[in-house]
């Protein structure tokens, strides 16, 4: 049997998203269906049978949610999308016994209350069940054990039951967060954008709790991504608890494997910060992964990690969300908006913070990491005009609401392309 799913990924990852898809399913389907579907601003659809469905929120890297489509129907009201859930087999899929979410998303849609059309997605659902069984569901917003998702367009609603539960940029094993972290599933997206393949070296100078860096060594040991986590398909009635545990063990196996290994990752991070170095370390020892090399330095004194040039990623400090710090010009270290850090560490905000902390960043860049390909994430489009440097391309990508571009610097020996002070970025 053949189900069509939709997984919502961070926008600007649509196309690594299916790429990621098809080496799933060649890696891990064994010839099981699966048909590759269109891309759409936020997501990729594909077609497949129940292990395509518990593959992909076991491996995919860049989903958000692995959504199962159950229904899709125009619609005018909140009554005739209170009919098409009404119509829905629900109790083919889960009893009254689970708790449920509803979640509704539009984009311009009529209607004029989402609320409401979440209370009549909510009662449908609920008068089905109790039709059928007698009972009702109960409905727990916080840890529901089963999430139904309507989508709505100008013309069209459509219902998703959930396949994942908790989101899948959640691996289940981060606990310390950091003050800014990246969510693990765009880490991963940029990865792939990098073109990084595991053997080249990979150094993140301004590391934080190291989610580029745990992304990487999870893709350069072969660790799935939900080996440590549980997911909501598990406790729908469909659950194929054989082929999952088929699924799962290959999956603990290469974990294991990876445990073991002497690999020698060549993934490398810093940060000016020893509290931040700490939740890093932390955080790879929580997810299973072996030592990971890193240093607490100002990433204005960065030099590369390794005598083979490779791939330098970073999402450094932006506007009010997280300040630079470090020593001014005048070698001042002042008191900023911030506290001390637990290791003592004062956060320290520059006279003019970011204008000099990226024009020395930038010297470092061209003056000492020839051959390096630099790929930095910034909601600032001024960046590469405080860098100094002239970017090869730049990628459009959403971190949460905040619309960010991936700026790649191609820091070539004798040819590092340079702005020339006061041009002005192209948007
Ligand atoms: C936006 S956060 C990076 C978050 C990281 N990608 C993660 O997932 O946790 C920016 C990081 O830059 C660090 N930072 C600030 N000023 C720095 C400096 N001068 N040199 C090196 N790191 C710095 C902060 O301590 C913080 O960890």
């Amino acid at each position: 049997m053949s189900f069509d799913f939709f997984l919502p990924c961070p926008r600007g990852l649509e196309a690594p998203l299916a790429a990621e898809l098809a080496e799933i399913a060649a890696q891990h389907l064994d010839g099981a269906a699966f048909t590759a579907g269109a891309q759409v601003p936020g997501g990729v659809h594909f077609r497949g049978g129940w292990a395509a469905g518990m593959a992909a929120n076991l491996h995919s890297r860049l989903a958000s949610r692995v959504l199962l489509k159950i229904a899709q129907r125009p619609y005018r009201s909140e009554q005739d999308i209170y009919a098409l859930a009404l119509e829905q087999r629900w109790e083919q899929w889960f009893s009254a016994h689970e708790t449920l979410r509803v979640d509704v998303t539009a984009i311009k849609s009529p209607l004029r209350s989402l609320e409401f059309t979440t209370l009549r997605v909510k009662d449908a659902i609920c008068d089905r069940l109790r039709e059928k069984s007698g009972a009702r569901p109960s409905i727990d917003t916080a840890m529901p054990d089963v999430r139904v998702f309507a989508f709505l367009t100008a013309t069209d609603c459509t219902l998703y039951l959930d396949t994942s539960g908790d989101p899948l940029f959640k691996r289940g094993w981060r606990l310390d967060k950091g003050a800014a972290p990246l969510r693990e599933n765009l880490a991963a997206g940029i990865l792939r954008l990098t073109g990084w393949q595991a053997g080249t070296p990979l150094y993140d100078p301004m590391c934080g709790s190291g989610t580029f860096l745990a992304e990487a060594a999870q893709v350069a040991l072969n660790i799935a991504p939900g080996v440590e986590r549980r997911f909501g398909f598990e406790k729908l009635k469909q659950f194929e608890a054989r082929s999952w545990q088929a699924l799962k063990g290959a999956a603990l196996e290469a974990k294991n494997a990876a445990r073991s290994s002497r690999a020698d990752l060549q993934i490398f991070g810093s940060d000016i910060s020893g509290d931040m170095l700490e939740k890093a370390r932390a955080n790879f020892e929580r997810a299973g992964l072996p030592a990971i090399a890193l240093k607490q330095l100002d990433a204005r004194d960065m030099a590369p990690p390794s005598s083979a040039p490779g791939i330098l990623v970073a999402n450094p400090p932006y506007g009010e969300r997280i300040e630079v710090r470090g020593r001014n010009a005048r070698g001042e270290l002042r008191e900023g908006r911030g506290n001390r850090d637990d290791d003592g560490f004062r956060r320290v905000q520059e006279e003019a913070p970011d204008s000099e902390f990226f024009q020395l960043l930038g010297n470092a860049l061209k003056q000492r990491f020839t051959g390096w390909h630099a790929f930095i994430l910034t909601s600032d489009r001024k960046l590469p005009g405080q860098l100094r440097l002239r970017e090869s391309t730049k990628t459009p990508l959403f971190n949460g609401a905040l619309e960010c571009r991936l700026f790649r610097f191609d820091l070539i020996a004798g040819s590092v392309r340079q702005r020339p002070q006061g041009e002005t970025p192209a948007a």
